[in-house]
């Protein structure tokens, strides 16, 4: 019989990316978890809301109650965790949010998978949680936990936990650490849509510091596919990291995309670094890429290239997520039909 399976955060970037790949790629059955916070938009799913197989709960992952309610409801199989608090710069502000979502959140999901003996869990990890490297080198997954930022220290603790799990309760846990994320639908917070936006419509682009930090890129299609496969082929208790080997300096990334909308670099402005800001990170993959048979499929400058052309031709979404109108969607669309219990109304 075909699986069903719990995705938190569904709603946000990756989530949605990996439920329309999952839905497409696969005949699991998908329950998609989301607190809808201002990261989380309905209208990135519009594409699979008709499908038969997939299923929208409103609610928080620290909810222990809805998560078990929709764990026998649904009767799934596994889970999968991608409900996080994702902004660097946001953690920086107020931590809090941080910790509730991504530890208690992640605790409370586990300890509902193993009393109802969940055949696997994921965890969406970061190579945020290795903290920053010089100039050479990479990250491997035997590399110390060196989190610099809340956001990453949160991510740590919450794949701490999960180890912890593994090897206390041998819950059958699997952890994938992946590098920066690019691609359609990321709201724009994140290096690259802002910067797609920001010239679009003539405004600053604000580099951070010096403009030489850099980081390591994958389309969020690749990603969604390391993330299937680690969940269905992945060993027990261990972790994989992700990547495409496409380290960019920032400067270099934000220069392409003012070439792709046609832009001057007038617009590029240099602003105050962000406090601790991570010089480099940059992901060896090599063992997804052996044990699993995982490889990336989308080179940097062709997924740029189709990034900002998304962004120019979705310029309704650009719009709605701008002025906030993409919150009031769900009230529009689902508002009648889930409660927030998840208990359907
Ligand atoms: P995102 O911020 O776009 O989406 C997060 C989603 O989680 C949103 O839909 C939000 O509503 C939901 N959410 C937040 N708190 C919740 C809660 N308490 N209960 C239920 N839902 C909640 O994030 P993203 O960029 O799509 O990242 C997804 C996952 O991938 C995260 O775990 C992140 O740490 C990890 N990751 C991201 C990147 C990246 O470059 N964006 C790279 C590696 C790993
Ligand atoms: P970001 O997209 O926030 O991802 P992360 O901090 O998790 O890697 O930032 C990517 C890089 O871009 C990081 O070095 C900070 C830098 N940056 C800017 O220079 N300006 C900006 O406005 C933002 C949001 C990021």
């Amino acid at each position: 019989m075909a699986k069903t399976i719990l995705i938190t955060g569904g709603a946000g970037f990756i989530g949605s990316n990996f439920i329309r790949y999952v839905l497409a790629e696969s005949d699991v059955s998908v329950v998609n978890l989301d607190a809808l916070t201002y990261a989380g938009n309905l209208e990135n799913l519009t594409a699979v809301e008709g499908n038969s197989r997939y299923h929208f709960v409103h609610g928080r992952i620290e909810n222990s109650e809805l998560v078990r309610y929709i764990c026998k409801e649904f009767k799934v199989d596994g889970i999968i965790n991608f409900a996080a608090e994702s902004h660097v710069d946001r953690s920086i502000e107020n931590a809090q949010p941080f910790v509730d979502t991504n530890i208690s959140g992640t605790l409370a999901l586990m300890t509902i998978a193993r009393e109802l003996c969940l055949e696997r869990f994921l965890q969406v990890s970061t190579d945020e949680v290795y903290g920053s490297l010089g100039a050479h080198g990479e990250f491997t997954e035997e590399s110390p936990l060196a989190p610099n930022s809340p956001y990453a220290a949160a991510k740590a603790a919450a794949d701490c936990l999960v180890r912890s799990f593994v090897h206390t309760y041998n819950f059958p846990a699997v952890i994938t650490r992946c590098s920066n994320n690019y691609g359609a639908y990321q709201f724009p917070e994140k290096l690259i849509p802002l910067m797609i936006l920001n010239a679009l419509e003539n405004k600053p682009l604000p580099v951070y510091g010096d403009g030489l930090n850099v980081r390591d890129w994958i389309s969020a299609r690749d990603h969604s596919a390391a993330v299937w496969l680690a969940y269905t082929h992945g060993k027990i208790g261990e972790v994989y990291n992700v990547g495409a080997d496409s380290e960019r300096k920032n400067i270099e990334v934000i220069k392409a995309i003012l070439a792709l909308t046609g832009k001057g670099e007038e617009l590029i402005s240099y602003v105050k670094d962000r406090p601790g800001h991570d010089r480099r990170y940059a992901i060896d993959s090599t063992k997804i890429r052996t044990e699993l048979c995982w490889k990336p499929t989308v080179p940097f400058e062709n997924g740029l290239a189709e990034t900002v052309k998304w962004y120019q031709e979705n310029s309704e979404w650009c719009a709605h997520v701008r002025s906030g109108e993409y919150m009031k969607y769900y009230k529009k669309q689902y508002g009648v039909r889930v409660s927030v219990s998840g208990k359907p109304v």
